[in-house]
């Protein structure tokens, strides 16, 4: 089996609980519990503008987020995509637990439903695709399955300069634009830097994970020592990275499909 197909069906097994919840994230839980706050905010603003259609969550992995969105729209229709079968099948329990009505489908050979959609959303995707190539490949299947004036909204950590590896590659903000230059206008960019963070990500709480707990993220996240110390240095780093212009962080892009 592929080396990157082979982390997502791993990963899609594992789970911790955080604030009552169930996370498989690697990243310390508080980072990722108000990072995710911030993305259900910018892409309900994009949603809101929607008339009665169809939405997809492409790498939709646990899919909470389209999960979220049906119970709040129901004038939407949502889908659910991704490359790996243990996150389909984790969507789909969501899903029957959430008393929702997203219809979820293993990706095999290109998008799996056969219809348009008014927006498509890609959250934390791209960064775990390694081939620039492999990610026009992917947009030229959105500009068929989108509407004309259809809406994408992507959310991916950018950095200043590309870096990475096959299973997390940062790209440049600019890199996302030019991918999405020719068949859409931008229409909101926001940026949130998060330097600190990923530098406490990186030294900080690697070490931590490596001397008291396990460097396994997700089983690192099951400790409720690592969480109070996480806790208190999201609050830090929040400060700090108020600080900073054009570092390191996460971005959400809106592109309208002329
Ligand atoms: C970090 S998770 C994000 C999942 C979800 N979007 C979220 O934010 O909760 C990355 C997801 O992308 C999926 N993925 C990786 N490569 C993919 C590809 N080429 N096409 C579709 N999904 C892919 C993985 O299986 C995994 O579920």
């Amino acid at each position: 089996m592929d080396k990157t197909i082979q982390h997502w069906e791993q990963r899609g097994k594992q789970s911790f609980t955080y604030k009552g919840e169930d996370f498989y994230t690697i990243t310390p839980a508080p980072f990722y519990y108000y990072r995710r706050n911030k993305i259900l905010c910018f892409i309900k603003k994009q949603l809101d503008s929607l008339e009665k259609s169809c939405v997809l969550d492409f790498g939709c992995g646990d899919g909470y987020y389209s999960i979220f969105f049906s119970k709040q729209t129901e004038h939407l229709r949502f889908y659910g995509c991704d490359t790996s079968k243990a996150f389909i099948n984790r969507a789909k329990i969501n899903n029957k637990i959430n008393s929702a009505d997203v219809e979820f489908r293993e990706i095999k050979n290109g998008i799996p439903f056969n219809k348009k959609f008014s927006l498509i959303f890609i959250i934390s995707v791209f960064a775990h695709i390694y081939e620039d190539t492999e990610i026009l490949r992917i947009i030229g299947e959105f500009n068929y399955k989108l509407f004309k004036n259809g809406l994408l909204v992507l959310v991916e950590s950018t950095a200043k300069k590309s870096r990475g590896n096959k299973i997390n590659k940062r790209r440049k903000i600019s890199d996302y634009i030019n991918y999405f230059n020719l068949d859409y206008d931008v229409i909101d960019i926001t940026h949130n830097p998060k330097l600190f963070q990923t530098f406490i990500n990186r030294t900080l709480l690697f070490f931590l994970r490596l001397l008291f707990f396990n460097n396994n993220g997700v089983l690192a996240n099951k400790n409720r020592f690592y969480i109070l110390i996480s806790e208190v240095v999201y609050w830090f780093s929040t400060k700090i990275d108020a600080l900073f212009k054009n570092s390191d962080g996460y971005t959400f892009f809106a592109f309208k499909k002329k």
